[in-house]
Order: C-alpha cells, then sequence, then structure tokens
C-alpha cells in the first residue's frame, strides 16, 4: 500500500489534510498522528475491523489493548459503563492532555479494540493535531503508539515512516511529540485508584485529586518477576527495547563512568560497538577512544528533556548498529520514575550496580 505522508502545520492549517484523514478513518483506515506523549497509529475505536487492522500493522498481539481518544465528555460517556466521580474529577484537572483512565467499558466498544476485556482505557489528547482530527473526523480514535510492536515509541514523524510506511494509508507529520513518553494510566475500577503506566502525571498529582493511589505492584520491582504480572497487559511486554544489548550502570558517578571504560575497551576487543548514554552533568567523566558513541541525553536536573529525548537515542541507537549500550542510572522524582521504567523495560531488567 502507498502512505500518504502529509505535513501539518498548527499555525498554518491546511484542511484539505485533516479532510483526507477523516475520509481514511471513516472508511475503516488507519492514520499515524502526532500526540502530546508520542504518535499514535489511529482507526476508528467502534470498528472491529479497524481495531484488527491496527494489531496487524503493528505486528502486535491482539490481547493487548488499544486506548481510546475522545475529544468531549459525552464521547467518555458514550463508551464507558458509568463515569465514576474520580473520573469527572481527574478529566476535570487533567484532560485534554497525557492521562488515560480505565473504566467500565459500554458496549458500544468491540471486544477488538479492548483486547476482550470489559473494561476500556480512554484518553482525551492536548496536542491541536490529535484534537482537530477527533473533532473533525466525528470518529473516536483508537491509537497505540505508531511503532512495530517492540520497538521504541515513535517521537517523531520519521520514526513512524521507518516502522509502518507501506502498511497504512496517512502518516501526518505535525513534528516532535512533546513529552516524549506515553501517557500515564490509572485504573479506576477499583476501590483505590492504581497507576498501571508512569507518566508525566505523576502519583503525588493523582493524590492530590484522589487521595490514596497505589502503583501496580510489578512496575515497582526492577527485576523481572513472573509471579507479578502487570494489569496493564502492554506492559509484560519487554517493550521499548533497541536491537542492541542495553545494560544500565547503577551506583557513584565516578566508579559508574569506571565501570563503562573498562566494558567500552573489553568490547573494542571483540570488535563489538559500544555506545554510552550519560547526562549533561557528566560528560567530563567520560573520555573514551575514539569511534565510541557518547550521547548526552540531557540534563539530570531537568528530567523532561531526558524524558523527550529517552526513544529518539534508542532508535539511534539501532541505526549506528550498536552492539552494546551503557545508560547511567537517571533515578528520580517526578517523571523520573516513568523514564526509568522505560529504561528498566528497554534493558530487560539489566542493571550492575557498583558501589
Ligand atoms: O500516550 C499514549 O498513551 C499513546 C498515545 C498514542 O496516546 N498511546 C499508547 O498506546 O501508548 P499503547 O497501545 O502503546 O499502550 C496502551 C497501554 C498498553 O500497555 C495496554 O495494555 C494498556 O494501555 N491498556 C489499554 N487498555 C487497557 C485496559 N482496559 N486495561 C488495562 N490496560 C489497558
Ligand atoms: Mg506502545
Amino acid at each position: 500500500m502507498d502512505t500518504i505522508i502529509e505535513r501539518y502545520e498548527i499555525d498554518d492549517p491546511d484542511h484539505a489534510v485533516m479532510e483526507k484523514a477523516g475520509e481514511i478513518l471513516r472508511k475503516g483506515g488507519l492514520v499515524a498522528f502526532p500526540t502530546e506523549t508520542v504518535y499514535g497509529l489511529g482507526g476508528d475505536a467502534l470498528n472491529p475491523d479497524a481495531s484488527r487492522k491496527i494489531y496487524a500493522a503493528k505486528g502486535r498481539p491482539s490481547d493487548n489493548p488499544l486506548i481510546v481518544h475522545i475529544a468531549d465528555m459525552n464521547a467518555f460517556r458514550m463508551i464507558s459503563k458509568d463515569v465514576p466521580d474520580k473520573a469527572v474529577k481527574l478529566a476535570e484537572r487533567f484532560w485534554p492532555g497525557p492521562l488515560t483512565m480505565v473504566v467500565g467499558k459500554s458496549d458500544a466498544v468491540p471486544y477488538e479494540t479492548t483486547g476482550g476485556l470489559d473494561t476500556v482505557a480512554v484518553r482525551m489528547p492536548s496536542h491541536p493535531v490529535a484534537y482537530e482530527l477527533i473533532r473533525s473526523s466525528g470518529v473516536l480514535i483508537a491509537a497505540p503508539s505508531a511503532n512495530t510492536s517492540g520497538r521504541p515509541s515513535p517521537t517523531r514523524a520519521a520514526h513512524v515512516i521507518d516502522d509502518l510506511s507501506g502498511k497504512i494509508d496517512m502518516i501526518i507529520d505535525g513534528g516532535p511529540a512533546d513529552i516524549g513518553l506515553e501517557s500515564s494510566i490509572i485504573d479506576i475500577t477499583g476501590d483505590v485508584p492504581t497507576i498501571l503506566r508512569p507518566g508525566y502525571i505523576t502519583k503525588e498529582m493523582f493524590e492530590e485529586v484522589l487521595g490514596r493511589v497505589e502503583i501496580d505492584k510489578a512496575l515497582l520491582s526492577d527485576k523481572e518477576d513472573p509471579d507479578l504480572k502487570p494489569k496493564a497487559p502492554g506492559m509484560k511486554y519487554r517493550h521499548y527495547a533497541p536491537k542492541g544489548e542495553l545494560t544500565i550502570i547503577e551506583g557513584d558517578r565516578v566508579k559508574v563512568s569506571e565501570t563503562i571504560r573498562k566494558l567500552v575497551y573489553d568490547n573494542k576487543a571483540e570488535n563489538l560497538k559500544s555506545a554510552v548514554i550519560i547526562c549533561d552533568e557528566d560528560t567530563n567523566l567520560y573520555d573514551l577512544p575514539d569511534g565510541i558513541m557518547v550521547v548526552n541525553i540531557g540534563s539530570i536536573y531537568h528530567e523532561e528533556q531526558i524524558a523527550s529525548n529517552l526513544y529518539a537515542v534508542l532508535r539511534h541507537m539501532d541505526d549506528e548498529d550498536i552492539d552494546r549500550i551503557y545508560s547511567e542510572s537517571f533515578e528520580g522524582s517526578g517523571i523520573g520514575m516513568a523514564v526509568m521504567n522505560r529504561l528498566l523495560k528497554a534493558a530487560g531488567h539489566k542493571i550492575i550496580r557498583v558501589s
């Protein structure tokens, strides 16, 4: 299939692009579009065939449910069994924005979209292109991240083109995604709301609105523990992974740099290509041999920079055919928790602790 690729300028919108995208969605086709978190691969959430096409294009297991993107509260009422008070409060505070809520689903939502579950994940995105696409098409848009299953989520149109060109009808290029990590997911179907995927909206921010909130225990363990099954089906897959083997080195910053230097030299002796991911503050610690890629991912004091660069950096490692990747640890509060959650998954939980 030929994929239409169109640039859409927010300041100078080309209405013909939106009209074309809307027409494709209404006919059951697929359109990738930017959101404030990552690019999404959209199809009509209420059309089971469109959902099936999404799974096929991504190579995604069909038990991994999709998020339904909406542009107004009426749509929320239409697709959920009921809208709990907690949902109204969260919507008032964080929508439109990088928040996904899991609620009971109504009969309007096909099981193809929810991966067979009786719950549905719902999000109202704030990105003007995403918002305008839902509004003007009149379609509720089921959209997973627009990557091939298992690859890092796309934060720019070029990433989507790499993964999905020729497999979907259209890609709208609206520039880089701002936040760079997927939305926070919170399940509000139980007594205590539970965070299923950490993101830009943190536990503290949820607690300000809801009181007590828990974090899915499977997310807190830094080991891959087969007994702890994440409640969001997608979180169980080894996701976000670069092709090269990624290891996180954690501990005293000088010792970390010494450990990485040794590993890099060992790899060089074996003719393996290494790369290193470090924060801005540590650049002076890494005096490595020529040809070793050292990527400065942003300041440890500005975790949002690290979040927005992470996936592009991991994809860059693939482009450069890196065999072994070493990353400093960026433990922190706020969105730092989401950064470490994604980095640990990308590393398949491989950590070396030095002290
Ligand atoms: O920021 C985002 O949320 C992006 C943009 C495009 O909106 N979308 C996204 O979708 O990250 P995806 O499909 O890559 O991740 C959806 C996650 C998966 O981990 C899935 O298992 C979980 O949401 N999920 C969806 N429906 C669920 C449900 N009913 N119960 C529990 N988890 C659910
Ligand atoms: Mg995804």
